[in-house]
C-alpha cells in the first residue's frame, strides 16, 4: 500500500524522473528534429565523443526498457502471481479458480504479448538521437543494438531497472492522456484552458494567418498539446528530453495511419484498487486523431526537438524567437525553476506571452543526491514577478483541479490543486 501511494504521489513523475537514474534517460541536447510535420533547425554544436557516448547509453537503457518489456511484465506482474496462488492449500486454490481469477491473470498475461507488440513496434519504427533508422538498413540497427547490448553489459548494468520500468508503464498511461478518445476529458481540463488562453491572446488573427505566431511547449510529454494548438493554425514546436517520450510521440506523431489503429491495455500491470476485471483488462485505442491530418499544415509548422529545455532554448540562436511558450505540468521538473525562468525569458520576443498550468510536485525534493529549491505557489509567482514578468492578473486562477493520467475507473483517484497564470515579458 505504502509503495502505492509513493508512486502515486508522484504520479505526474511516473513517466519522468526517479532518484537513481536521471543520466539514463534523457537526451543531451543537440536539438534534433523530430517529427515529420515541419522543421526546426538548431545549429547547435556536434556532440563530443563522450556526450555521444552519453546518448547512447541514455538511448540503450530506454530501448532495453522496450524490448525486456515482456519478460518484466510477465515476471511480475503474472507468474509471481500464479505462484502465489499455485502454493495455496488445495481447497483454497480451487475457491481462487472458482471465481476466475486464475483465468483472469492469464487473460493478463496473453494481454501483456499484446502490449509486447506494440513496445517492439514503438521501437523498431523510431530514430532517436543517433541510433540508426530501424527502417533503414537491417545490418546496421542489428549491429548498433548489439553495440548497446554489449556497453551495458560491460558497464555492469542490469537488463532493466524496476525505475525504468515503471517509466514505461507510465508511457502506456500517457497514450492515454494523450492520444485516445478515454484521455478527452482529462485533456479538457488541462489543455484546453491553455489554449483557451493562447487563442485568446491571439484572437485578432484568423487560424488560417496564424503560421507565423510561433509557439513553444517544453516538456511536451506525447505531443497532444502541441499538437492541439498547431491545430488552431500555430507553428508549433514541443520540446523533450526523455527518450520514453520521444520514443513514443515519434511513433504516434510519424507512423499513425489510421484513427484508433493500435490498442494499448494500460492498466493490465494494475492488481490494486480494481472493481471488476474488465476494467483492468479493457483496450485503449490508439489514436483518436490522426497527426498527419493537421488541418492548418499549409500554413502552421509542426516540431519535436529532443534535448534539454535550458540547453536547447537558452542558446544564443534561440534568443526571442517566440512569440509564445506555453508550459503545462511542466515548471515544477525544474532542479531550479530560475533557470527556467531565464530560458523562457531568453526565448521569448519582448512582449510575448507565457502560459503555464500545472501543480507543484517539484520532481527532485528529496532525491537523493540531487540539488533542488522548491517554492510555495505565492513564491514561484513571486518570484516571476521579482524576475521581469508581468502578470495579467485577471487570467491567474488557483485550485484548477486535476487529473494525471488517471484510470477513471480505478477505485483510487488523484486530484491536482493546479493553477494558472499569464504572463508577459513586457516590451
Ligand atoms: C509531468 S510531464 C508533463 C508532460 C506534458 N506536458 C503533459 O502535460 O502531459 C513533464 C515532462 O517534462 C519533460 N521534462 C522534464 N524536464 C525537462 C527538461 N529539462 N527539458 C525537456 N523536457 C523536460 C519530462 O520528460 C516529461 O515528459
Amino acid at each position: 500500500m505504502s509503495e502505492d501511494l509513493h508512486s502515486h504521489s508522484h504520479s505526474h513523475a511516473d513517466v519522468l524522473n526517479d532518484s537513481n537514474d536521471h543520466s539514463q534517460e534523457h537526451g543531451h541536447s543537440h536539438g534534433h528534429d523530430h517529427g515529420g510535420h515541419g522543421h526546426c533547425n538548431h545549429s547547435h554544436d556536434m556532440p563530443s565523443s563522450s556526450e555521444q557516448e552519453a546518448e547512447m547509453e541514455a538511448i540503450s537503457s530506454v530501448v532495453t526498457s522496450f524490448l525486456y518489456y515482456k519478460t518484466y511484465a510477465l515476471n511480475n506482474a503474472i507468474y509471481r502471481r500464479l505462484k502465489c496462488i499455485d502454493e495455496l492449500s488445495e481447497p483454497h486454490r480451487q475457491i481462487v479458480a472458482s471465481l476466475g481469477t486464475i483465468d483472469k491473470i492469464k487473460r493478463a498475461e496473453t494481454l501483456i504479448r499484446e502490449n509486447y507488440k506494440l513496445m517492439l513496434d514503438i521501437v523498431y519504427s523510431s530514430s532517436v538521437g543517433s541510433m540508426p533508422d530501424p527502417a533503414g538498413d537491417a545490418g546496421v540497427f542489428k549491429e548498433w543494438l548489439k553495440r548497446f547490448f554489449e556497453v551495458r553489459q560491460s558497464a555492469g548494468k542490469q537488463e532493466v531497472s524496476d525505475s525504468h520500468m515503471k517509466k514505461l508503464y507510465g508511457t502506456m498511461k500517457l497514450f492515454v492522456r494523450d492520444w485516445s478518445s478515454e484521455g478527452a476529458d482529462e485533456r479538457r481540463l488541462t489543455y484546453g484552458p491553455l489554449i483557451e488562453a493562447l487563442e485568446d491572446e491571439f484572437s485578432d488573427i484568423a487560424p488560417e494567418s496564424r503560421g507565423s505566431v510561433r509557439v513553444l511547449v517544453p516538456g511536451a510529454g506525447l505531443g497532444r498539446l502541441a499538437y492541439d494548438i498547431c491545430c488552431r493554425g500555430f507553428s508549433t514546436q514541443g520540446n523533450e528530453f526523455s527518450y520514453f517520450m520521444l520514443f513514443a510521440s515519434n511513433y504516434i506523431l510519424n507512423s499513425s495511419l489510421e484513427e484508433r489503429q493500435h490498442a494499448v491495455y494500460p492498466y493490465i500491470h494494475q492488481f490494486s484498487h480494481v472493481a471488476c476485471s474488465e476494467d483492468q483488462m479493457r483496450a485503449v485505442y490508439i489514436p483518436d486523431a490522426l497527426p498527419r491530418d493537421m488541418p492548418y499544415s499549409a500554413t502552421a509548422e509542426f516540431s519535436m526537438t529532443a534535448g534539454d529545455f535550458i540547453e536547447v532554448y537558452g542558446a544564443d540562436d534561440e534568443k526571442e524567437k517566440w512569440d509564445a511558450i506555453v508550459t503545462c505540468f511542466f515548471m515544477d521538473t525544474a532542479k531550479n525553476v530560475l533557470a527556467y525562468l531565464d530560458t523562457i525569458w531568453h526565448a521569448l520576443k519582448p512582449g510575448a506571452v507565457w502560459v503555464n498550468l500545472g501543480p507543484l510536485l517539484w520532481h527532485f525534493d528529496n532525491v537523493a543526491g540531487e540539488s533542488s529549491i522548491e517554492f510555495t505557489r505565492d513564491e514561484f509567482l513571486e518570484l516571476a514577478v521579482k524576475m521581469g514578468f508581468v502578470f495579467d492578473e485577471s487570467k491567474n486562477k488557483e485550485d484548477i483541479l486535476l487529473p494525471y493520467t488517471a484510470d477513471p475507473k480505478s477505485m483510487l483517484q488523484y486530484t491536482y490543486h493546479a493553477f494558472m497564470c499569464v504572463a508577459r515579458k513586457p516590451k
